[in-house]
């Protein structure tokens, strides 16, 4: 029997293409949300980045989007701390999330997105999936759990994509791999496939810009 959860197989050549030529279409940034209320209209085809604090949220959409500057990338755990929305031609909206998990800042300012994450995971109409970021050395811990309960509790698609790819050896990534797929499957929110990528080499870029593409 296939294993559950099996990484997605290489797109085909139509759909790699797809992926090419949307993300070789205009990429902006559109604005930093800090209250669901500042959120822009709901008409367009919307994915998000979740994931730890550091985990390559910001580094994989700078990838994707092959702009290094387009989303503040930073070695200081914590350094996206609004709800960024970047435009994707005119039809989607690519979303890069705070991190969670990040104890070291003041309580306060924590819970203060910390809640706006949560709320926007759970209430966004158009959030068409969210890509949840999961560190390839790490593996799923009790905080991704919570994210990912929550998203099967609001009925948000999810699907995790493995980071940092070139910093595992190929023969350790097999636990990862197996650790990750026995969390997924508690989760019914779980999409069924992993991408594994490495935003520093590139591997899983082309195979996500064309599972955007093709998301319909
Ligand atoms: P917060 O906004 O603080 O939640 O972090 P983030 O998830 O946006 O992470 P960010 O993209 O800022 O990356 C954190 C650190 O990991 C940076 O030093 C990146 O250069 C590094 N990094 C991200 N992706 C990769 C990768 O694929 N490989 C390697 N080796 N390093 C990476
Ligand atoms: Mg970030």
């Amino acid at each position: 029997m296939e294993l559950p959860f099996p990484l997605v197989a290489d797109p085909d050549p139509a759909s790699i293409e797809a992926g090419r030529l949307l993300f070789a279409q205009q990429t902006d940034f559109l604005k930093g949300v800090v209250a669901m209320s500042g959120l822009p209209p709901a008409d367009r085809i919307e994915v998000c980045f979740a994931g730890r604090s550091n985990v390559g949220k910001s580094s994989l959409i700078n990838a994707l989007t092959g702009r290094k500057g387009l989303a503040r990338a930073s070695n200081t755990p914590g350094r996206t701390q609004e709800i960024n929305f970047f435009t994707l031609a005119d039809s989607h909206y690519l979303v890069d999330l705070p991190g969670y998990g990040y104890a070291n800042a003041p309580v306060a300012v924590v819970e203060k997105w910390q809640r706006l994450l949560k709320q926007y995971l759970s209430g966004r109409q158009t959030l068409r999936r969210a890509f949840v970021l999961i560190d390839m050395r790490h593996g799923i811990k009790p905080v991704d759990n919570e994210i990912l309960s929550l998203l099967d509790g609001a009925a948000v698609t999810f699907q995790v994509v493995l980071t940092k790819a070139d910093k595992v050896k190929q023969s350790d990534r097999e636990a990862t791999l197996a650790q990750v797929r026995k969390a997924l499957s508690t989760h019914p929110a779980a999409f069924p496939e992993i991408v594994m990528t490495s935003s520093e080499k590139g591997d899983g870029i082309a195979t996500l810009r064309s599972i955007i593409a093709t998301m319909g």
